[in-house]
């Protein structure tokens, strides 16, 4: 952690807004300390922790002029401890400034942590934050915290927010029976048509201790975001993906429904799902009768190794656009000896076609990019550099076909992040369909997975990848955003090379723009 101290002139002030100790000792730590991580330590166009541990992004809104991300966030330490949400702003969703901490621990009902939630504006002008407070109970048998969890709003300015004195608005005893008061959060808050709020969240049946949980996603309504009543189960996973569905999200979209969640305990299932926290999409209709989805399809959101607990938001202009914690609780040892931890992943612009969600960097990323650099129908046999193809904050798209199509290559691979030992890369085997993402040499010093990988689903001949690196990050589109893999790494941000490999006789184009 950082030991110099920085302007003290910007100490908050314990005034009306910010009159609670705890909160008031974290925008303290804030000031005092991050000022110190210098801005090369940090990625350029992901929005990082502003200091110590981030998990999930939330109360993802637009909100006077600006785009707000809030995020679980302890400032005090790379590690999860005690919820807070931090909070930052950006007009092009790329460039993030942040804001002082906005919500702490600090209330009977919220002590143990202000665990995830959303945001909405009201139409008087104000900024909600709804969001499941954690109270620490005592201990479990086993020694684990016994916790109750309930949901609460704070009304806001955009700096400040003010935790609503009738908190929480929803308790444990509006429950359907039989569902785990410790296990009930992560509202998802949005104005509906028919003039109510609605919200869901997860939740999941009680079980014993060594059992394993089932998923539900419950739908609540409300006239005024005060009085909540329940509306019905959105979605169960009746034990089929995981057990508990974490951070839900609902949207209509191109004419679907569809439902985003984050399972915990996933057993892989084929290529499409992985074992540990992973993320599950299901699309398909509402039941006019129950409000139920009735899935129609259902598919893994991201294949990489560093994806979880998505969230979106309807911009003004009417995308539908999401972001993840690029990260993943079964990699938080990964390591690495920076004084944040955590960052959000670039905001992807969603469609649905087919019946499958795609995904593809924000329109905004297109005004960031300089100096191109374009090679067309370049053979490649064995290992090559191109000129001016390098770099760690770009956005490449390379696009690759057999020479021969009869005696097609066996594999093509690009190498990035490369220098001294390190190497991370893409790999692509056309007679499996499969690509593959590793990063064994991008400089991680704890034994985290390694590799991942998936089969395209759509595959004509002709390969096109978009990556974007960012400092600490691979984001890998394949085709038109049909499958996505994600990744952090490591590597010291000078080793910058590039490189591609076929084993065979393959031909590509490649264009790269660095991003700023
Ligand atoms: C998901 C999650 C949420 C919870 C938060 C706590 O990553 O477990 O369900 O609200 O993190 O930090």
């Amino acid at each position: 952690m950082p030991t110099t101290i920085c302007d003290k002139e910007q100490l908050p002030i314990m005034n009306d807004y910010n009159d609670s100790e705890t909160l008031y000792a974290a925008r303290r730590h804030e000031v005092l300390f991050s000022g110190n991580i210098p801005e090369s330590d940090r990625p350029v166009y992901h929005l990082p922790a502003r200091i110590g541990w981030m998990n999930d992004p939330n109360g993802f809104s637009f909100y006077q002029g600006k785009y707000h991300l809030f995020y679980q966030y302890y400032p005090f330490d790379t590690k999860w401890g005690p919820m807070h949400w931090g909070h930052a702003v950006s007009a092009d969703l790329l460039h993030w400034t942040h804001l002082p901490a906005a919500l702490a621990p600090d209330q009977p009902y919220d002590d143990y942590g202000v665990f995830s939630g959303s945001a909405i504006v009201l139409s008087d002008g104000r900024h909600l934050l709804m969001y499941t407070g954690v109270k620490k109970i005592g201990k479990n048998p086993d020694g684990s915290v016994d916790s109750r969890q309930t949901q609460c709003i704070a009304f806001g300015d955009g700096v400040n927010y003010f935790k609503y004195e009738g908190n929480p608005v929803i308790d444990a005893d509006q429950l359907p029976e039989g569902l785990d008061p410790q296990n009930f959060r992560d509202p998802k808050i949005w104005a509906g048509d028919d003039g109510l709020f609605h919200c869901i969240m997860g939740a999941c049946n009680i079980v014993d201790r060594d059992d394993l949980a089932s998923g539900q996603i419950l739908q609540y309504k409300s006239r005024d975001c005060i009085n909540w009543e329940f509306e019905c189960v959105l979605s169960e996973n009746n034990y089929r993906v995981g057990s508990m569905w974490e951070c839900p999200d609902t949207f209509e979209l191109d004419g679907k429904q569809v439902l985003l969640v984050s399972p915990q305990d996933m057993l892989a299932v084929g290529d499409e799902f992985a074992s540990g926290n992973g993320t599950l999409a299901l699309i398909g209709h509402l039941d006019p009768e129950t409000g139920a989805l009735v899935e129609e399809s259902m598919q893994a959101i991201d294949y990489g190794i560093d994806f979880y607990a998505t969230q979106t938001i309807l911009s003004p202009d009417g995308r539908r656009i999401m972001v993840a914690w690029m990260q993943n609780w079964d990699c938080i040892s990964m390591g690495g000896r920076r004084s944040w931890f955590g960052q959000v992943t670039v905001p992807r612009e969603l469609s649905v076609r087919d019946g499958r969600l795609y995904q593809w960097p924000v329109r905004e990323l297109e005004s960031i990019r300089k100096n191109k650099v374009a090679y067309k129908g370049v053979p490649v046999s064995g290992e090559l550099k191109l000129d001016g193809i390098s770099g760690r904050i770009i956005d490449l798209t390379v696009t690759v076909r057999p020479e021969d199509v009869e005696n097609p290559y066996h594999e093509f691979t690009i190498w990035f992040a490369q220098g001294d030992q390190f190497r991370s890369s893409v790999r692509f085997s056309p007679a499996e369909r499969m690509i593959k993402i590793n990063r064994k040499h991008s400089a991680l010093r704890r034994a985290v997975v390694k590799d991942r990988k998936c089969v395209l689903v759509n595959y004509d001949g002709t390969l096109r990848l978009r990556i974007l690196l960012d400092r600490f990050s691979a984001e890998v589109f394949v085709g038109d955003g049909e499958q996505t893999l994600t990744m952090t790494i490591l590597t010291d941000p000078v080793f910058d090379g590039i490189s591609f490999f076929a084993d065979g006789c393959a031909v590509m184009d490649v264009e790269k723009y660095d991003l700023a």
